[in-house]
């Protein structure tokens, strides 16, 4: 059952890639981080109505689409799940709700329907501005701020499609190693970022082999030393966390790591 979304996106993405990267090799798929050329693998897990996601989104990855050099480095993979669960019955549970789940399978709508990033990422980009102001019900006004047809999105979630879309994602996010822990899990290069997801592009840019480095990379790189430094006094960046029992205990044992950290240092 699974076998023909996966293709399906596998496909378009592929030529997604072959249309616009004519200089990269051939992509294996994501998982192969070394086989599409010099592009940097980067790998976004989300749920829709996460504020963290969202805040990512709409606050550090438009960045990259922002400046053309840094966008050619960049094999950018979407993967709208996040932690959502499949029941017994086969329906699907989303941590903020029956919205996240239908915007989720929405922008898994939006991906297959437009494969290439530069009309997809714009309409995910619309629906998540509108989760970061708090005002997701009006996601169907992305349509028309941007001039987009509905009706590919209508079809494919109400002929059940957009169902089969979210498996494949459901399946792939659960297959992650290590295993995601919440989100955004931003993952650079086949390592995810964990709360560090704001340098993003300075991950970005330090796993770049290419030559065709872009100028957003020499200030970067230093601004991400920077940060690194000055990591132990600054709160880490929020997620939403895969269940709220290990929310609090992480949040506890973080708070014990940080005062034993400081009593180290006084
Ligand atoms: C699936 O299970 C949930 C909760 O157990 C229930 O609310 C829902 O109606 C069920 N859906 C179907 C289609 O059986
Ligand atoms: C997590 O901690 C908050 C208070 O800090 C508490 O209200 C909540 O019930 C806890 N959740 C779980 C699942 O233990």
């Amino acid at each position: 059952m699974a076998s023909l979304p996966r293709l399906a996106i596998f496909v378009s993405f592929t030529s997604f890639l072959l249309f616009s990267a004519s200089s990269s090799q051939l992509p294996g798929a994501k998982e192969s981080s070394t086989s599409s050329g010099d592009k940097v693998p980067l790998a976004l897990y989300y749920e829709s109505l996460c504020p963290y996601s969202a805040n990512f989104i709409v606050n550090y990855l438009v960045r990259v689409f922002e400046d053309d050099e840094l966008f050619s480095i960049v094999d950018l993979y979407l993967s709208p799940w996040g932690n959502a669960k499949i029941r017994s019955n086969g329906t699907f549970v989303c941590q903020h709700g029956e919205a996240e789940c239908l915007l989720n399978t929405v922008e898994a709508c939006a991906i297959h329907a437009w494969p290439k990033l530069e009309k997809n990422f714009p309409f995910i980009y619309c629906v998540e501005e509108k989760v970061h102001e708090g005002k997701y019900r009006e996601w169907e006004s992305c349509f028309g701020e941007l001039a987009l047809d509905p009706k590919p999105i209508q079809d494919c979630y109400s002929s059940g499609y957009g169902e089969k879309l979210e498996l494949k994602y459901a399946a792939e996010t659960n297959e992650l190693e290590p295993p995601h822990q919440y989100v955004p899990w931003v993952v650079v290069d086949g390592k995810p970022l964990y709360e560090e997801y704001e340098n993003v592009i300075s991950y970005i840019c330090e796993a770049y082999k290419g030559t065709a480095t872009p100028k957003a990379c020499s200030s970067q790189v230093s601004r991400s030393i920077i940060q690194k430094g000055r990591k132990t006094g600054r709160p880490s960046a929020p997620v939403c966390y895969k269940d709220s029992v290990v929310s609090n205990l992480s949040k506890m044992i973080r708070s014990a790591i940080s005062k034993l950290i400081q009593a180290m240092v006084i």
